[in-house]
């Protein structure tokens, strides 16, 4: 393993440094509470955040983070940089990695994001790709045991489109021990690779294209879009996952003090709709807020912060 801390995907970093930063993500959160002051252990460094495409939530909560912790963020778009003209992946992260202490990047090709990283002499942040997209997991898992407490022994659904999102649970549940379903039509399932990989480590997943088989008894359901960054046939998209939708009905599936979960952006009425969404059982904006506790003690993680 590099001596660099990158940070890609989840199944490539030990279960005891994800429980760390999920807990040092708790910690923070709380302090946060108590003084918002900034104690600056990340005074004097940089982070270089590269966007391919849009983002609220990434590129908000990473921002702050880094400022919360006493840094700098230089903000980058692919088109605004040489990177758009043809210089290549690589030289880029040198060139990067000669100016910042560590560079988040959101690009959809799963292969730029690990070329950054193989030529990047500082850690590098997986900001989403169209495979992964951990840091929302890991905000997502904070969400989950602040409601419910530690998930291992429980059940979580993801019904519609197997994406990003639902591969970064997928890669939690080998870590931390909760049953992993997923409800999705055949056209649109999840990559038998990634279910292979996850069962030859001892995860606990089901794949099935009935949602209420999914939902039965679980303790929290979890959706996303329909149509992804970068995904096209939008309308055939949308009828395949048609009958996938979160309602009141497929949450009345689930156990009774059952969670919603979404990443955002949401398409109120399309995946999920606006009874679920603003109901009592959906902890969506305390997911979005977790990104920023979650994110600092990913920061915190990467770049070795001592007592973090
Ligand atoms: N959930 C998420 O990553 O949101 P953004 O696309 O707004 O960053
Ligand atoms: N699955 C969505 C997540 C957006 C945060 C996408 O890739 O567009």
């Amino acid at each position: 393993m590099s001596a660099l801390r990158h940070f890609l995907d989840l199944d490539q970093i030990a279960t005891s440094d994800l429980r760390h930063i999920l807990d040092n993500a708790r910690r923070l959160k709380a302090e946060r509470r108590a003084s918002r002051s900034v104690s600056g252990p990340l005074a004097g460094r940089f982070l270089a955040m590269v966007f391919e495409r849009p983002s609220t939530r990434t590129r908000v909560s990473f921002d702050i983070a880094m400022r919360e912790l006493g840094g700098e963020t230089i903000m980058l778009t692919g088109a605004e940089m040489q990177l758009g003209r043809g210089e290549t992946i690589a030289d880029t992260a040198r060139v990067l990695s000669r100016y910042v202490d560590a560079i988040m990047i959101r690009v959809l090709d799963h292969a730029a994001l690990e070329e950054l990283a193989a030529n990047a002499t500082v850690p590098v942040i997986n900001g989403l790709t169209k495979l992964s997209h951990p840091c929302q997991v890991m905000a997502d898992l904070q969400t989950f045991e602040e409601h419910l407490g530690p998930i291992a022994g429980h059940k979580v659904a993801w019904v519609g489109d197997a994406n990003n999102v639902m591969a970064s649970w997928v890669h939690a549940a080998v870590h931390f021990g909760f049953e992993m379903r997923m409800a999705c039509p055949p056209e649109l399932s999840p990559d038998p690779a990634l279910i292979a990989a996850a069962q030859a480590k001892g995860a606990k997943v089901l794949v099935t294209t009935d949602p209420f088989e999914a939902a039965d008894g679980v303790s929290c359901v979890i959706t996303d879009t329909w149509v992804s960054m970068g995904d096209k046939e939008r309308e055939r998209r949308q009828n395949l996952l048609a009958p996938y939708q979160v309602n009141d009905r497929l949450m009345a599936a689930a156990a009774k003090d059952a969670i919603f979960m979404h990443c955002l952006p949401a398409h109120r009425d399309e995946e999920v709709t606006t009874s679920v969404m603003d109901g009592p059982q959906s902890v969506v904006f305390d997911e979005a807020e977790n990104r920023l506790h979650a994110q600092k003690s990913v920061l915190a993680w990467c770049l070795r912060l001592e007592g973090f």
